[in-house]
C-alpha cells in the first residue's frame, strides 16, 4: 500500500451509534502518540472533517471507536472495506507518558473512553503499572471494557448502576487516590475538572484531554480557542487542536 494512504479494513457497529473503524494506515501508525487525534473528511461533497482520537495503534493499523451525533459521523459510520479515507494525521499534543509515574490512573467518561485505551497500552510499555477508571451513562454505553482489561485493572461504574460501580468516575478515584502517582483523563469538561479537584487536593500530576468542537484542526481558524492561565494571573487563549487537546490540568482555566 502507498505511504500516505489510509484504507479501511474493518467496521463495526458497537451498540447504539458507536462505531468502530480499523483503518491501514501505515504514515499515521508510526507516527502517533497516545491522545492525539485525526482529522477525516467525512462526505463525498464537502468539505467536512471530523476529529476523532486514536484508541489504538498496533502494526501499519489504527483503531478510531466514535459516537455518530451528525451527518459527517454518520456517512463515516457506514464506510465499508477497503474504502480509502482522506485523513489528516496524527494532529495535536498527546500525553506526556514519561512523567506518569509507577502508578498511572486513566480515566475515560463516555465516549472520552477510547483514547485512554492507547495511552494505558503506550503507560503499560513505558514500564507503568496503570489501572482505569471508566464511566459511563449505563449499561448499553459500556464500550473497551475487555481491551482495558487485558492491559490492567480496570473498574467501570454507571450512572444509573445498570452495571459495574454505581457512581461516577471521580467516586473511585477519590476511594483509592493514595493508590496513584499521576492522572490521565478525558471526558466531559465537569468531569475533567471534578478530577482536577481531587488531584489539586491531593498533588497529584494530572493530565486532561479535552474535548472541543474543531473546525481547521491545525491552528489556522478560531473554532476551538481556549482559555489557558497565562503568567501573572492573565489569561491566554490557546488551540485545543494544536496546543491541546491535552492540557496540564493547571494550565487549564476551570
Ligand atoms: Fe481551527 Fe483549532 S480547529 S484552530
Amino acid at each position: 500500500m502507498k505511504e500516505g494512504l489510509s484504507v479501511v479494513t474493518n467496521c463495526e457497529q458497537y451498540g447504539k451509534d458507536i462505531f468502530e473503524l480499523t483503518i491501514n494506515s501505515p504514515q499515521i501508525a508510526t507516527n502517533a502518540k497516545a491522545g492525539q487525534f485525526v482529522h477525516i473528511l467525512c462526505g463525498e461533497h464537502n468539505m467536512l472533517r471530523r476529529p476523532i482520537s486514536i484508541c489504538d495503534v498496533y502494526d501499519n493499523f489504527i483503531k478510531i471507536v466514535f459516537q455518530v451525533k451528525g451527518e459527517g459521523t454518520k456517512w463515516l459510520s457506514c464506510r465499508k472495506k477497503n474504502h480509502v479515507l482522506d485523513i489528516l494525521g496524527p494532529l495535536g499534543n498527546g500525553f506526556d507518558i514519561s512523567i506518569l509515574g509507577e502508578k498511572p490512573v486513566m480515566i475515560g467518561g463516555g465516549i472520552g473512553v477510547p483514547p485512554m485505551f492507547y495511552t494505558m497500552k503506550e503507560a503499560r510499555e513505558n514500564g507503568s503499572v496503570p489501572t482505569a477508571i471508566l464511566g459511563f451513562r449505563n449499561k448499553d454505553l459500556v464500550i473497551l471494557e475487555g481491551d482495558f482489561k487485558k492491559i490492567g485493572e480496570t473498574h467501570i461504574c454507571t450512572d444509573d448502576g445498570s452495571y459495574g460501580i454505581n457512581g461516577f468516575v471521580t467516586d473511585i478515584l477519590e476511594s483509592k487516590i493514595d493508590n496513584f502517582t499521576s492522572v490521565c483523563a478525558c471526558g466531559p469538561k465537569p468531569m475533567l475538572k471534578a478530577i482536577w479537584r481531587i488531584t489539586k487536593e491531593f498533588d497529584i500530576p494530572c493530565q486532561v484531554s479535552m474535548e472541543e468542537r474543531m473546525g481547521c484542526g491545525i491552528g489556522a481558524c478560531l473554532v476551538c480557542a481556549c482559555e489557558l492561565k497565562g503568567n501573572n494571573d492573565l489569561i491566554k487563549y490557546g488551540h485545543v487542536c494544536k496546543d491541546g487537546p491535552v492540557f496540564d490540568a493547571r494550565e487549564v482555566v476551570w
